[in-house]
């Protein structure tokens, strides 16, 4: 089912999420709806509390132009968390939660990830590219950090600005 994304500034979006003690039906049809709500805008990932949901899941997935094989890689994560880190780079991001913004961000070249799969089952992900930025980014998420936090403090009130300008706008034209 497709859900609603909540807005910066949501103060949901703030809340450090609270980790999951068993992959049940509800945790099951949670990581559906990620999916579903990510997929009807578009987004490369979802994290629970941008639907209203504070709990430490996740879901990304990478378009077929940037794996390894050609095909879309789909990733459901339960209680995400990173394990070792190599390597620094600058990357453009966006996010659902704050549209019509975008800015590089110094993230983790590679990140090694562990988590729960949607069965339940302990899982070990090795990523680089897109897929350890957007896992750093979602796995932010989990703990009320935005993207935004990460830039320079003139940096953000910048693009801040712009985005509550925008925001206006958006409301006015309704
Ligand atoms: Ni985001």
């Amino acid at each position: 089912m497709v859900r609603k994304i909540l807005k910066y500034p949501d103060p949901v979006l703030r809340k450090k999420s609270e980790p999951v003690d068993f992959v049940d039906e509800e945790v099951k049809a949670l990581l559906t709806d990620l999916v579903d709500t990510m997929r009807s805008v578009g987004g490369v990932g979802l994290a629970a509390p941008q639907i209203g949901v504070n709990r430490r899941v996740i879901v990304i997935e990478i378009p077929e132009d940037e794996t390894e094989d050609g095909k879309p890689r789909l990733i459901k994560l339960v209680n995400p968390e990173v394990v070792s880190t190599r390597g620094t780079v600058k990357f453009e991001e966006g996010c659902l939660s704050i549209p019509g913004i975008r800015t590089y961000v110094k993230r983790n070249e590679e990140v090694v990830v562990k988590g729960l799969d949607e069965e339940g089952k302990e899982t070990r992900i090795e990523a680089t590219g897109l897929l350890a930025i957007a896992l750093q980014h979602e796995i932010d998420h989990l703990d009320g950090v935005l993207f935004i936090d990460r830039v320079s403090s003139l940096k953000r009130e910048f693009l801040l600005k712009r985005y509550r300008k925008q925001m206006l706008a958006k409301e006015q034209a309704l």
